[in-house]
């Protein structure tokens, strides 16, 4: 399986990490493709407990090649301190590439996210404030800054100088104080030494590894659902989250994929604002955020839980024509009497099986349930398909026949090992 491409299934943390770092296991190389450190992937394995944002799940294996793409927003200063947190772990990061022309976060896009946030009021979109959205807007409107242009600091210093000029206004809009350049330069010109030995020409590593025939896993950040066209808009981040906007913040051809993994958990959860049909503001809700600890690993925000959306999980399942499911977090709904499954939306007595492009008319959806048996033994232990209850599997079976594709990975605890593959 030369090209993985493994992305969220729903609205994000779903356990892409927990995947790419067990596919990363045997992989020559493995690519972050777009987002930021607005991304928090969880992983779990003989070294102990780890949450990246910027780095590569794949860091764990040693002798893989990681490489922080073209597509991605690195905020140098986040790298460096989560470098010095694997560091200090003693995780090698020997292995991690940094593309030159990847953009750069920089402190002004942070501060304009919490400002244009905040200007939002009741439209509020609830970002994660790490300055994601306004990088991409600086990107596309040509004025943004990439990793690259930290080798050679005069030709920094100019060229921030110059952005900060035609950022005035809309810096001064939003009541966000003009930074001073030569302050942000010296800033960013000691984090580029430090970060002088990854940065790099990283297409020609990538080309190299996909003409031999290397085992390559990219890796996805975010989910379908907030994907910028296909998601639920304007509660999206600001990046291409599905298989096709990874392929192509990598550098890697649509050609070359050889599978599309999507991850899902077995229910649903969402950060943020925006709507959210299967949302249990309840006490069930409660009950699943306290069982899962689904607070966030990015913000550290508790995350709003709910029963698993097929209709929302089948659209990301087209858009990315998945190949195979990995459903994690199996293990979380041992012990409720009975489980529901939305397979349809009801809106004003209309029954609609797609997802709707307009939030306005998916707050109005109210899910069609199907009811499944819950099921009371704990599944940590179960390695194999037959280790799990005969209710599981039913669950777990309907899913696949929803979803369009075959589960082949199923989550059943945070660890490694935690898991039955199919
Ligand atoms: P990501 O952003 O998609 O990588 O997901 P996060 O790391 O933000 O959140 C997923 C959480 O679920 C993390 O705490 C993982 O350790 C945990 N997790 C992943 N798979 C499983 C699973 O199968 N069972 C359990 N109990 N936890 C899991
Ligand atoms: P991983 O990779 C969950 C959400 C934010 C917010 C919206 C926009 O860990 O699954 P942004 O800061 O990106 O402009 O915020 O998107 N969001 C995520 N939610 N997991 C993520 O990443 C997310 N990345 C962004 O909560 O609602
Ligand atoms: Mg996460």
């Amino acid at each position: 399986m030369p090209v993985t491409a493994v992305v969220g299934g729903h609205w994000g943390d779903e356990g892409k990490g927990k995947v790419i770092n067990l596919l990363a296991r045997d992989a020559d190389l493995v690519i972050r493709g777009h987002g930021g450190a607005n991304a928090g992937h969880t992983v779990v394995n003989e070294q102990g407990r780890f949450a990246v944002h910027l780095v590569p799940a794949g860091i764990f294996n040693p002798r893989a090649l990681c490489i922080i793409g073209p597509g991605v927003a690195v905020h140098p200063g986040l790298l460096v301190q989560e470098l010095d947190e694997l560091g200090a772990r003693e995780i090698d990061v020997s292995g991690l590439r940094v593309s030159t022309a990847a953009h750069l976060v920089m402190p002004y896009h942070q501060m304009l996210d919490r400002a244009e946030d905040d200007a939002r009021e009741e439209r509020r979109l609830g970002t994660t404030g790490r300055g994601i959205g306004p990088t991409y807007v600086d990107k596309s409107r040509r004025v943004g800054l990439r990793v690259g242009d930290l080798l050679d600091a005069r030709s920094f210093r100019e060229k921030l100088q110059f952005v900060l000029d035609r950022k005035a206004h809309e810096l001064a809009a939003v009541g966000v104080r003009r930074p001073e350049a030569h302050q942000v330069a010296d800033e960013y010109l000691t984090y580029a030494e430090r970060l002088l030995p990854y940065i790099a020409e990283t297409q020609p590593m990538v080309d190299e590894a996909v003409a031999r025939g290397r085992q390559v896993v990219l890796e996805g950040a975010h989910a379908t659902l907030l994907d910028l066209d296909h998601g639920t808009y304007p509660y999206v981040t600001s990046s291409s989250c599905t298989v096709a906007g990874l392929l192509h913040g990598s550098g890697v051809g649509p050609r070359r994929l050889t599978r599309g993994i999507g991850v899902y958990k077995a229910y649903c959860s969402r950060v943020g604002e925006g709507p959210f049909p299967t949302e249990l503001d309840n006490e069930l809700g409660e009950r699943i955020r306290t069982v899962g600890h689904e607070y966030g690993t990015t913000t550290g925000r508790p995350r709003r839980c709910g029963w698993f959306d097929a209709i929302a999980g089948r659209h990301s399942s087209r858009v990315n024509a998945f190949d195979g499911i990995a459903l994690t977090r199996l293990d979380l709904l041992t012990g409720f009497a009975e489980l529901q499954v939305c397979v349809a939306y009801e809106v004003e007595g209309q029954r609609l099986e797609y997802f709707p492009s307009q939030v306005e008319t998916l707050e109005r959806c109210r899910p069609v349930y199907e009811t499944f048996a819950g099921w009371d033994e704990p599944l940590g232990g179960a390695r194999g398909w037959h280790d799990l209850p005969a209710n599981a599997q039913a669950y777990v079976r309907r899913l696949e026949v929803l979803l369009e594709a075959p589960v082949q990975l199923i989550g059943v605890g945070e660890a490694r090992e935690e898991i039955v593959q199919l």
